[in-house]
């Protein structure tokens, strides 16, 4: 999975900053092959680069099940369409754990670890092999997008792009503005994430930008609430679908985003805000550390049946 098959390495290295043709994702999880999806559906060559080969093979099956419920949607009456967009979108799709074989891009979007040090690394590195023209930006769900990028030298060709999980469902695109951003690179990014798909929206470089911001407080009541006993999780859960019209309950969507990744942005909001309802909760810290991350990992605030993971 290492050496790439039947592609040229160059996808394209001389687009405008207005045209983005080739796009390289770094992290093959569950946000990854998300992003790697909706751009590869859009037509857009796409590498998907991750460290661990097994991600990459994970990440190669979800994409595909989940092309095929956007197929069997898009194409009800014609199964021979439905059949050649989830080839072609398939076949738009490279895959590799060498990020070299991934730069040569016209944007590049990080979605590793929520580890501000391992996120600088990654950009210090994508700085020196991307080529000029190449737009980087990160999917971070809390962090300072400036913090992230703040010892690259393309400060102008840089910006926040926070995707939603499900990535193929969820319409919405938080386009964060960088210190530095160029009005050009930003409105690159504004007509990229129209061409997947998705409704932007403009932040600021603030703590949890928007959605993250106002969601945080109300994950962290819900598993303080259901650590107390105040509530079954399932009720809680239940609660908020029916009482007040989620289509997920706190604690399912918990687990749904990651127990880790949650862990991860509270801390920072703690860290950025200093707000009381950011402090750490117990309930999440043992099971982060027992390894139970949700549903990507079997178990969390729930248990998962092997084949619904
Ligand atoms: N890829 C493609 N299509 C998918 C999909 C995927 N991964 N997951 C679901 N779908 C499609 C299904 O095919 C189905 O389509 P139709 O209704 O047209 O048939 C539709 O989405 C609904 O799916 P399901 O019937 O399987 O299940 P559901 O009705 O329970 O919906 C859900 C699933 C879309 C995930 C819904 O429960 C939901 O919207 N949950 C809330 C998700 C949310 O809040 N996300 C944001 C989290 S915050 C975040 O992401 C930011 C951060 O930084 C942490
Ligand atoms: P994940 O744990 O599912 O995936 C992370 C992937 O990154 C793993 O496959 C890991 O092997 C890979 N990785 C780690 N270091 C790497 C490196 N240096 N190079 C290449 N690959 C590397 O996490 P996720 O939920 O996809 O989250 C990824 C990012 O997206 C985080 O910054 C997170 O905060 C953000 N985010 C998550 C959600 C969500 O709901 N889970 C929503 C929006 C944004």
């Amino acid at each position: 999975m290492n050496k790439l098959v039947g592609i040229t390495r160059n996808f394209s290295s001389s687009a405008s900053l207005n045209a983005i043709k080739t796009v390289t994702v770094v992290g093959g999880g569950l946000m990854g092959s998300g992003i790697a999806q909706v751009t590869a559906q859009a037509g857009q060559n796409v590498y998907l680069i991750d460290t661990q080969k097994e991600q990459l093979e994970k990440a190669q099956k979800s994409i595909k099940n989940n092309l095929v419920r956007v197929a069997k949607k898009t194409f009800k009456d014609d199964a021979a369409k439905a059949d050649s967009f989830v080839k072609e979108s398939l076949n738009r799709i490279k895959m590799s754990t060498a990020l070299e074989d991934g730069v040569n891009v016209d944007l590049v979007v990080e979605a590793i670890v929520e580890k501000l040090d391992a996120k600088q690394e990654l950009f210090n590195k994508l700085d020196q092999l991307c080529p000029e023209h190449t737009i980087l930006a990160t999917n971070t769900s809390s962090m300072s997008v400036n913090e992230i990028g703040s010892r690259i030298k393309r400060k102008d060709r840089y910006g926040g792009l926070h995707f939603f999980n499900p990535v193929p469902v969820m319409r919405l695109l938080e386009v964060v503005k960088g210190e530095q951003i160029s009005e050009e690179t930003y409105q690159t990014l504004m007509t990229w994430g129209k061409s997947v798909g998705k409704t932007c929206i403009t932040c600021k470089d603030t703590p949890g930008f928007i959605v993250n911001r106002l969601l945080g407080p109300y994950s962290a009541e819900a598993m303080r609430m259901y650590e107390r006993g105040d509530a079954s999780a399932k009720d809680i859960d239940i609660a908020m679908k029916l009482g007040a019209g989620f289509p997920m309950g706190p604690l399912e969507l918990a687990d749904y985003t990651g127990l880790d990744t949650k862990k991860a942005l509270l801390s920072v909001m703690l860290q950025k805000t200093g707000h009381p309802v950011f402090q750490p909760i117990g309930l999440l810290n043992r099971l982060v550390a027992e390894g139970k991350y949700g549903r990507k990992s079997g178990e969390g605030i729930y248990k998962y049946e092997k084949s619904k993971v």
